[in-house]
């Protein structure tokens, strides 16, 4: 058995100093002093160990997108910054709303240094929905056009018992006319986020989780549903006053300064039950010509130590980090194992130093170039990664040779 010891923290608080013992992937106990086997000891540095993050709404493309990022060079980026499990969206090319797209991105992904799942995108013909839910889906992904082009097959989801994560915008907050940042928001504004939501849930129960909430009124559309919702870094801290130009640019767009204020509230409250990043990562040049100006900001490889902040400040309690970014999103994904420091849980761990603070070079793993979170100051750093009790990151590099696991072929969701 492989030991990592130190002071334990998951989303109960700090559990004092002990010692995990991995083996096969999980953990198979949790006491004060190690037992035999390889021990790595942490105990007096004073870094926390804990469980390792969650990311459930990622893009990294790969297929025929593998121009802007791969399922190797997002997880990557993934392990670097402490997310032992990301969840990959099907938004690709070609969609993966059909069984050979689904086990060709399957296939791509099992090459990740970490553990992973995919979201199938609605299929045209509800009939499909069928064949998707025998593969080892996470669940489905439903897209504002879904919602008025794809109904069948959104009703299919619904009905089917497994997660349906919506995009919570309608198709018309699409046809803005006006492209600078600032009128691009108000046309595409949090009217059709609640509006998404309500559409959703008039065509069936099911069980819901709403992505990227930018607006307060979003977040009370979802809780009045009982759906479960999360947030992203860049609705929590960055603004319509942030920056203006197309590495800005992002659907949701950022909202006018109070959105965020109202966000962080509401995320004290315990109203949100996750931090999902929603990495977009596009080439340089879909970022940098206005005429694609292609939405999506990249973050794998930085967001959980800029939201760390809030921990840093005293607003957040480690505690609710520890839920908000990694058992939260478990909860959410139906992944009773991970999240969490105990027997039987997935041995993916993250030991980081609490107090550094430091500015984000830029990426070293990810293949996108338009990081807005660059030189931006971070608090706290990851110092080791353990995806299933092998190391994944140290010594500020990632760890060649380690391959994660899809638990979604565990349980159907
Ligand atoms: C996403 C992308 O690039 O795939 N972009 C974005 O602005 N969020 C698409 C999406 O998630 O809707
Ligand atoms: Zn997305």
């Amino acid at each position: 058995m492989d030991w990592i010891c130190g002071n334990l923290a998951d989303y109960r608080g700090l559990l004092g100093s002990g010692c995990i013992g991995v083996e096969d992937g999980f953990i198979r106990s949790v006491r004060k002093a190690p037992g035999r086997g390889r021990v790595r000891d942490y105990t007096g540095t004073g870094y926390i160990v804990s469980p390792g993050l969650i990311d459930i709404h990622v893009h990294l493309r790969g297929l025929e997108y593998s121009y802007k990022e791969t399922e190797e060079t997002g997880g990557r980026a993934a392990a670097a910054s402490g997310i032992t499990l990301v969840i990959d969206m099907p938004n690709t090319l070609p969609r993966a709303d059909n069984r050979e797209t689904v086990r060709a991105k399957l296939e791509a992904l099992s090459r990740a240094p970490v553990d992973h799942g995919l979201f199938a995108a609605i299929p045209r013909d509800p009939r499909r929905v069928e064949e998707l839910l025998s593969e080892a889906i996470a669940g489905f992904k439903v897209y504002p056009e879904d919602l008025y082009e794809r109904s069948g097959g959104v009703k299919g989801a619904l009905s089917s018992g497994s997660l349906v994560v919506l995009h919570p915008e309608l198709p018309e907050a699409g046809s803005a006319v006006a492209e600078d940042l600032v009128s691009r928001e108000a046309h595409r504004n949090c009217g059709f986020e609640a509006a998404a939501v309500e559409v959703l849930a008039g065509m069936g129960g099911g069980r819901v989780h709403v992505t990227h909430a930018s607006c307060r009124s979003t977040i009370i559309a979802a809780k009045k549903h009982g759906y479960t919702v999360d947030v992203t870094p860049h609705h929590l801290f960055y603004s319509t006053l942030t920056g203006a130009g197309c590495m800005y640019r992002v659907n949701p767009p950022l909202r006018p300064w109070h959105e965020p204020s109202w966000l962080v509230y509401m995320l004290l409250e315990g109203l949100v039950d996750a931090f999902a990043s929603d990495h977009a990562p596009h080439a340089l040049w879909e970022k940098s010509d206005p005429l694609y100006c292609s939405p999506g900001i990249p973050w794998l490889e930085s967001w959980p130590w800029l939201v760390y902040r809030l921990v840093s400040v005293g607003a957040l309690d480690l505690s609710e980090f520890l839920w908000l970014a990694s058992r939260g999103p478990a909860v959410v994904a139906g992944l009773e194992d991970y999240g969490v420091i105990r027997e039987g849980a997935r041995g993916n761990i993250l030991v980081y130093d609490p107090r550094a603070v430091w500015r984000f070079p830029g990426p070293a793993y990810s293949m996108a170039r338009h990081y807005p979170s660059t030189m931006a100051r971070m608090a706290g750093r990851p110092i080791e990664v353990l995806v299933g009790g092998e190391t994944v990151f140290i010594g500020g590099e990632v760890i060649e040779g380690v391959r994660g696991v899809n638990p979604f072929t565990w349980r159907r969701p």
